[in-house]
């Protein structure tokens, strides 16, 4: 059983920022202004932050020109500065490297590379920005409301899933194998809803994909319209959908680089510490896919690898779904 109490070393709040390397910072601009509706916040030379219409924090995407595609870093807000002296000082009591960096729009930064491989960072605060959830006139594409989650993926959820859960996390969901009950997907929180990070197995560490938050149905195929006006129609790569998993409403879309978006409705909340993750099957595949065709190959295998941290040799290229029995 897994303690959903628990007493956190550092006290992350919540996901709050991803990082990528683009290959052509105008193609992703225009992608993520106009597809999923995201608000440039800043721009300097080869650098773009961007957030959503109802986030104040100065920036949740950092896209930045590069020669290949891939994720420098996944961020996390905490509550206080004083939590990431925490964080260094725990970090340095596990013989984990840490470095201090700077970034526009952010206060102090924490970087970590975690045994997995996966690259984090911790901030505690960012530049203040107006929200914009009322300029209707500002909300474009899907209409993306703000950050929800991250599915990374890694050979051995158990062992990356115990860092997390060290370090605060709350497990919502847990997928199991029907036969060995292996760990095959893990979905961890701190803002107390289904998912801040989902672990999913498969060869890694890569970024599967980010979600962003969108109101309704109607701004899903809204995105989905405006992916067919672009000419990329086919980057609609899974859904609209139904995950059992969370409840979640979700489409899938890739970028011009392969980066994986993905749109969900609102989720549940996780109300009480005390209610124990939900333990999936994923033999049970009218539970896990209540509907709908099979992922494709490309949602399964592709994804997007962490910048300088190679790819493991453990694992399947792809990623693991339901059995289709
Ligand atoms: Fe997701």
């Amino acid at each position: 059983m897994i303690d959903t109490y628990v007493s956190p070393p550092f006290r992350i709040t919540r996901l709050s920022h991803i990082a990528l390397q683009v290959r052509d910072l105008e193609a992703s601009l225009e992608f993520y202004q106009r597809l999923a509706g995201l608000i440039l916040s800043h721009r300097d030379g080869g650098t773009a932050c961007l957030r959503a219409v109802e986030e104040t924090s100065h920036h949740s995407l950092i896209l930045t020109q590069g020669d290949e595609p891939s994720c420098d870093v996944v961020g996390f807000r905490v509550l206080e500065d004083s939590d990431l002296d925490a964080a260094e000082a725990y970090f340095a009591g596990l013989d984990i490297a840490t470095v201090w960096r700077d970034r526009p729009g952010q206060g102090r930064i924490l970087g970590v590379t975690l045994p997995s491989g996966i690259l984090i960072e911790l901030t505690a605060r960012m530049d203040r920005l107006p929200r914009l959830l009322t300029e209707y006139s500002a909300r474009k594409g899907g209409g993306a409301l703000r950050l929800d989650h991250c599915q990374v993926i890694v050979p051995d959820v158990e062992a990356t899933g115990a860092t997390f859960l060290n370090m605060g996390f709350r497990a919502a969901e847990v997928i199991e194998q029907g036969d060995t009950g292996r760990r095959v997907g893990m979905f961890l929180h701190r803002k107390n809803n289904p998912h801040d990070i989902v672990l999913s197995m498969a060869a890694g560490p890569r970024l599967h994909h980010f979600a962003f938050i969108t109101p309704d149905l109607q701004s899903m195929f809204r995105a989905c319209d405006i992916a067919g006006e672009m000419g990329i129609g086919n980057e609609v790569e899974r859904g609209p959908g139904r995950h059992g998993p969370g409840n979640s409403a979700f489409v899938y879309f890739r970028d011009p680089d392969g980066h994986r978006i993905e749109l969900i409705l609102p989720p549940m909340q996780i109300m009480d510490p005390d209610e124990p993750p939900k333990v999936w099957s994923n033999a049970d595949k009218h539970m896990v896919v209540p509907w709908g065709g099979p992922a494709s190959q490309r949602w399964r295998e592709e994804a997007t690898l962490f910048t300088g941290v190679p790819l493991s040799t453990d694992g399947d290229l792809a990623r693991w779904v339901a059995d289709s029995k």
